[in-house]
């Protein structure tokens, strides 16, 4: 069974991020045939200075890498280096509807944001459509805003097979963990780099901290009991917490004596905690770039025996002889 997923690497990464896509990427590796890449050509529809984009693919190859990719385990690899997508994207444009891509949600909300739309960004579920088909997948791990790409994805490969009378694509399946499916941000809105509402996943601690103290709460007093119901901080507690430490964390809302600003704490210690053996190896990869660039090179090899061999059979069907 092919597992894949992208992620594109257009920022510092926040709790959302890894709590709802990278995290599931990384347990997929021992449940199958992991093919995880960095979605470089996604990132140009907003990351366009070369410096910064340069910057981002590397961090986010590093911050893959430190929670625990293993290029022996999984192929791991940068989209841009294995160019066969593009030349599906382009295969599959021509049998994508307009209608198909003017409903994309995605696109949809980042044009009521004031993003200019440009054909990259219209276009951009045709090239997510070609990463995962390009790849025979048949699982997509993704968080709950991706849900729609991958429709889109089996509606084109659907019309492609319809009109070749082939069954050359597979059809993908999303996969959302109901239980982490959107991670609250500080303000009790979905966290977003776009809504400066995250918290940091390799953050500095004064950051993290700064952070953690910003999450919006009521304005109960120290003496009065707190509802941990619909508490930003419990919420984003129990990413963190087992059961018992959860029970233990209600009854101190119940009880009167404690503010806000102590379940802060508790909530900063668990998250410095849980990134902290990460932290670690995400240092030796950045004192490292070599080998950083060494482990993306292998991958693309890997992937590329796969592109080609699909590529090939395509050019055929299709008549590019
Ligand atoms: P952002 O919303 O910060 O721009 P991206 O769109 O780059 O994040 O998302 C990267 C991945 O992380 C996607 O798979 C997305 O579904 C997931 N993700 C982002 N924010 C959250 C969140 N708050 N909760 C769960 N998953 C999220
Ligand atoms: N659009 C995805 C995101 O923003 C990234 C992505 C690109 C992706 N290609 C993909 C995810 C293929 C899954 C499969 O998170």
């Amino acid at each position: 069974m092919r597992i894949l997923s992208g992620i594109q690497p257009s920022g510092t990464l926040h709790i959302g991020n890894y709590f709802g896509a990278i995290q599931k990427i990384v347990e997929s590796q021992e449940k199958g045939d992991l093919f995880a890449f960095l979605a470089s050509y996604h990132a140009l529809t907003t990351v366009k200075d070369k410096e910064l984009l340069e910057k981002n693919i590397f961090e986010a190859a590093v911050n893959f890498l430190s929670v625990g990719i293993d290029p022996e385990k999984c192929t791991f690899w940068a989209q841009h280096h294995v160019k066969e997508v593009l030349e599906l994207y382009w295969l599959l444009s021509n049998h994508t509807s307009m209608g198909l891509l003017e409903r994309a949600h995605s696109y949809k909300d980042k044009v009521a944001k004031g993003i200019i739309a440009n054909h990259g960004l219209f276009s951009y579920p045709v090239l997510m459509a070609a990463d995962i088909l390009l790849y025979d997948s048949n699982i997509v791990p993704v968080g709950k805003d991706q849900m729609q790409h991958v429709e889109i994805t089996r509606d084109i490969a659907n019309s492609f097979n319809n009109h070749y009378k082939t069954d050359i694509f597979v059809l993908p399946e999303s996969k959302v963990d109901e239980n982490v499916a959107t991670v609250p941000g500080t303000d009790g809105a979905k966290m977003s780099k776009s809504y400066g509402n995250t918290i940091d996943m390799f953050g500095t601690k004064k950051r993290i901290k700064k952070q953690v103290m910003g999450i919006v709460t009521d304005s109960k007093e120290l003496n009065e009991p707190k509802e941990w119901e619909n508490c930003n901080i419990y919420k984003l507690c129990e990413l963190f917490m087992n059961e018992e430490e959860l029970k233990e964390l209600q009854e101190r809302y119940a009880t009167p004596g404690e503010g806000y600003g102590h379940f802060k704490l508790t909530l900063l210690d668990k998250i410095n905690e849980y990134f902290a053996p990460y932290q670690e190896k995400r240092e030796h990869f950045i004192a490292n770039p070599k080998e950083v660039h060494e482990i993306l090179a292998y991958g693309a090899s890997k992937a590329s025996k796969v592109a080609s061999e699909k590529m090939r059979v395509l050019r055929d069907l299709v008549g590019l002889i």
